[in-house]
């Protein structure tokens, strides 16, 4: 049987790093002693008051089709939260809920992309961004974040990037895997060449209430950008809700959600009641991260990035957001892969070999914060016993 170009266009390479996850999974399984601090989930459970929200909504039969672009209770509530973060008025028809960020992501783009035109991203990215680019049958233009630049996107390359194609930046402040969050004059450079060049945003802002430093930047706040940006952003990360598919978009006006509509007509047909109400209720618990969670991450990232550095040959830089550091083993003699393939075999830790996020994660693992305290104290004793032996 035959199959449609989009399939070929999502076989993508890119996939060797995540061998040594599911290497990692399946050692478990068979009862071997592993540690994997390979995927980005957390150790935190959902808020409680999520769970009670969720379990009420069932119990009350909330079981049937919803408003296909969210409850507007909840399309209120992200409405407020973006509000809040920008200081812009904000009304719930610019929200449209939805499976997740990656799912609003996905909408978004292929709303915003045509075959043929450019997609400006810096690297290293979201390993979910080339299959979403792919299928609008655009074409995705790289921008390095260089290590040496503390994995910051240096404005000037984008504006550098852009041609008469180009239609969109994809963006991800907190950065994954690197952690790189961007300052005001960065966004304020970047919506400058968004501005003349015509460009849309999409702010992906999964990481945003993970920043650890002062508040971030939220490129919607400047004006730059205000009127040329679409958030998309979830409970996944801030909220230990990753299985919970909860997110959403935020665009500029009500224009884009009247397209999002019938795109979710053709797709999703609306978000689950249940789903909903633990999102309404998580949000009222805890409007940004949950509290101990981001504490514990902002803790966890600077006793890893004090260990790491502290083992011979190894290096890494402090986040500045995000959930994960990334662990430099280029002076250690191995690439990445086969660092993490013999740190696995030899100590049965598994890091995710961070090369297939973009070239500028080149000799680099990526170690997840999500992961109780003891389990990373371990993780920092096998790295550093591997490191001693090459
Ligand atoms: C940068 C980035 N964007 C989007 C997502 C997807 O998040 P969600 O679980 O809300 O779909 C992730 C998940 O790892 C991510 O790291």
């Amino acid at each position: 049987m035959r199959y449609g170009p989009l399939v070929a266009r999502l076989a993508l390479d890119g996939s060797d790093g995540w061998n040594v996850h599911f290497r990692a999974v399946e050692r478990k399984a068979r009862g071997i002693d592993t540690l994997i601090l390979t995927v980005g989930d957390s150790d935190f459970d959902s808020p409680p008051e999520a769970v009670a929200a969720c379990k009420a909504a069932l119990d009350a039969g909330e079981t049937r089709y919803t408003p296909i672009l969210g409850d507007p209770r909840l399309r209120a509530a992200v409405a407020e939260r973006h509000a809040r973060q920008t200081g812009r008025e904000t009304s719930a028809d610019q929200v449209v809920i939805a499976a997740g960020a990656q799912n609003a992501l996905f909408s978004v783009v292929i709303s915003l992309l045509g075959p043929g035109e450019e997609a400006i991203v810096p690297e290293p990215m979201y390993l979910t961004y080339p299959g979403t680019v792919a299928t609008a049958g655009g074409v995705m233009v790289v921008v390095p974040s260089p290590a040496e630049r503390a994995f910051h996107v240096d404005p000037a390359d984008i504006e550098k990037a852009v041609t008469p194609n180009s239609r969109l930046l994809l963006i991800a402040s907190p950065n994954n895997p690197t952690g790189a969050v961007l300052g005001r004059a960065e966004w304020q450079a970047i919506g400058e060449i968004a501005r003349a060049h015509d460009l849309w945003l999409v702010s992906d802002e999964v990481y945003a209430d993970l920043a650890y430093g002062d508040s971030p930047a939220y490129p919607a706040a400047l004006p730059e950008l205000a009127e040329r940006t679409v958030v998309v952003s979830s409970l996944s990360k801030s909220h230990a809700m990753t299985g919970w598919r909860a997110g959403w978009s935020v665009s500029p006006n009500p224009e884009l959600p009247r397209h999002l509509f019938r795109l979710a007509i053709a797709n999703t047909y609306g978000s689950p009641q249940f789903v909903q109400d633990a999102a309404l209720a998580a949000l009222k618990a805890a409007p940004a991260a949950l509290p101990a969670l981001r504490e514990a991450y902002a803790r966890r990232r600077l006793e890893v990035a004090a260990a790491v550095n502290a083992i011979p040959g190894l290096s890494c830089r402090k986040p500045e957001g995000g959930m994960f550091v990334l662990v430099d083993v280029r002076q250690s003699g191995l690439g990445a892969l086969e660092f993490a393939n013999r740190l696995l075999d030899e100590t049965g830790l598994a890091l995710l070999p961070a090369d297939g996020f973009g070239a500028s994660a080149t000799g680099h693992l990526r170690l997840n914060l999500g992961t109780p305290d003891a389990v990373l104290k371990d993780a920092m004793k096998r790295l550093a016993g591997f490191a001693a032996t090459l």
